[in-house]
């Protein structure tokens, strides 16, 4: 049964990874699909061919969401090539570990700049044309375990996913009689690399998770398709009265306790001097 047949949606950051698990099933599911990323390569090329090989439409288009101008540019392409917008998955994020005393001004600017603040804008425009065509929509956020619990020298990045599920509880209030739900999809351990086509099936595996496995109740990493599972399901009618929440899809990890990678404060850092005496 196809899910999402004729819908029309856009999916940020999805050249590679959990982003192009997302575009392939939507297009399995019978959708349209428009790619967003900062980069065209080889990756952007295979997911825009794995779409069009399904019989859908593919619409590309380079653009970053933590500017202003791209956001609109890339909202008014979408609606240009596909007539309307219907879904659009906010997924795109370029982030790295920063240690609390070494956050700068202009890390923080980036990373909330485009995963928070690009979010709620590209959310803002694309609900703004939703409205105007008056056939309801769907906006996911792709959040994280990060926000709900914290890693070391995850500050930033856990401030920016804990927004993303606050965001889509204003979100579901203030489109209330649209027919738009808006909702946050949160994955644990996901092995989004880019493997060769004969590793595919090394994807998810222990050496992927590493010491993680023993705390996921699943016994195996994260796919791409597990977080696009939960996203089709938001999307389509079945998922209809979801509205302003955040699904985790960790395979039970949150519900297991303690994680397996906290690691010792590094020498230097303030607080290391006290366990090291
Ligand atoms: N992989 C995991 O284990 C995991 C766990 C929790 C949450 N997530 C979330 O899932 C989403 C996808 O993660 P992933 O692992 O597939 O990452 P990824 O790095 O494989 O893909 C992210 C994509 O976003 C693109 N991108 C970066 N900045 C951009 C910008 N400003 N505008 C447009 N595109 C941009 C990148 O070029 C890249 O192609 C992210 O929101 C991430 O926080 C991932």
């Amino acid at each position: 049964m196809k899910l999402l047949e004729g819908k029309k949606a856009l999916i940020t950051g999805s050249r590679r990874g959990i982003g192009a698990g997302i575009v392939r099933m939507f297009a399995e599911h019978g959708a349209d699909i428009g790619i967003n990323d900062v980069v065209r390569d080889h990756e952007a090329d295979r997911t825009i061919a794995s779409v069009e090989s399904l019989g859908r439409k593919a619409s590309w288009h380079l653009a970053d969401v933590g500017d202003a101008d791209d956001r609109t540019r890339l909202l008014d392409e979408f609606v240009d090539a596909h007539g309307r917008i219907d879904i659009l998955v906010n997924n795109a994020v370029a982030s790295r570990d920063m240690h609390f005393t070494k956050i700068t001004e202009e890390f923080w600017d980036h990373l909330v700049g485009h995963a928070l603040k690009g979010y709620l804008f590209l959310a803002q425009g694309a609900t703004n044309r939703m409205i105007e065509h008056s056939h309801g929509g769907s906006i996911i956020n792709i959040s994280s375990v990060h926000s709900y619990r914290a890693w070391p020298h995850d500050t930033v990045y856990g401030i920016v996913k804990a927004g993303l599920n606050r965001m889509v509880m204003s979100m579901a209030h203030d489109l209330a009689g649209t027919g738009i739900t808006a909702n946050c999809v949160a994955p644990g351990y996901i092995d989004s690399r880019v493997l060769p086509d004969d590793q595919e099936s090394n994807r998810g595996n222990a050496d992927y998770v590493g010491s993680a496995l023993g705390f996921i109740p699943n016994r195996r990493g994260g796919l791409p398709g597990d977080i696009a599972g939960a996203c089709v399901f938001l999307a389509s009618d079945l998922g209809n009265y979801v509205n302003g929440q955040t699904i985790t899809v960790d395979g039970g990890f949150l519900a297991g306790g303690v994680p397996p990678d906290s690691q010792p404060l590094e020498p230097g850092m303030p607080g290391a001097m006290e366990l090291e005496e």
